[in-house]
């Protein structure tokens, strides 16, 4: 992964844009031509809030994307917890309708989202729509979504006193839309975290996604994306 920083002077604490490069190699494509997306993406310090921050997870789920570039576009995609959003403005750039989303008690942060979609020149409410949805709470945003064929996640089992209010959430969006795909990734923090009987709750059944072919074709070093964390991804659909 290549990344550049630009740092700029927020009121109370440090912004910085962070550019992301997602490319291919030349040499490992069909083609001669070698693709690139760069995405600005506005970040503070971890301190400033959860999210506010790129988390590790969220270049994994994107490079994920990047290698599936070519079947994204009009698929519509739903990301929950998204912060600063990564992986649904590259989906959204590379020509997926996408609902970014984030917790509603959360109004700077829906800001700092609308700020990233137009910093990578997407309108929102044109090219993407920015809405207020908090897990387990079943709002009005929830009932005006429109049809989904994904739902996506980065780094939102962080905690498990959220596993729950997350899984209803998607255990809901699935029954209205029986053929979608909850896919997200997460770090593994402890090795004594399980949702395995919140799935079975909640009637969803789960598969890992193996990442190591991640990036492979682009000349991505996973290593370098990862370093010593261990990320996974995982896929979740109706049992
Ligand atoms: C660890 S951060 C991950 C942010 C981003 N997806 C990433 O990977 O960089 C967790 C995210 O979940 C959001 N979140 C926390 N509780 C939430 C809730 N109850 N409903 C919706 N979003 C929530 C936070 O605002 C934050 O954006």
């Amino acid at each position: 992964m290549t990344f550049e920083r630009f740092t700029m002077n927020d009121e109370n604490s440090t912004q910085q844009i962070k550019k992301y490069t997602f490319y291919t190699s030349s040499q490992n494509s069909n083609s001669n031509s070698k693709e690139e997306l760069e995405i600005l993406i506005p970040e503070k310090e971890k301190s400033a809030g959860y999210s506010l921050f790129t988390w590790r997870c969220a270049p994994l789920l994107a490079w994920f994307l990047w290698d599936r570039r070519k079947a994204l576009p009009n698929l519509k995609i739903l990301e929950i917890g998204c912060g600063t959003a990564l992986p649904g403005i590259l989906a959204a750039k590379c020509g997926a309708h996408v609902t970014l989303s984030d917790s509603c008690t959360l109004p700077k942060t829906l800001h700092n989202i609308r700020n990233s979609c137009l910093l990578n020149n997407l309108q929102p409410g044109k090219d993407i729509d920015v809405i207020g949805l908090s897990w387990g709470v079943l709002q009005n945003n929830i009932f005006t979504l429109g049809p989904i064929d994904y739902i996506i996640a980065s780094d939102c089992f962080y905690d498990p006193s959220v596993f729950e209010d997350i899984l209803a959430t998607i255990s809901f969006l699935l029954d209205r839309n029986p053929s979608a795909k909850f896919i997200f990734s997460y770090q593994v923090r402890s090795s004594d975290w399980s949702i395995e009987a919140l799935l079975k709750k909640w009637n969803l059944s789960a598969v890992n996604i193996n990442v190591d072919p991640i990036g492979r074709e682009s000349g991505l070093d996973l290593n370098d994306l990862l370093g010593s964390h261990t990320i996974q991804l995982l896929e979740i659909t109706k049992s």
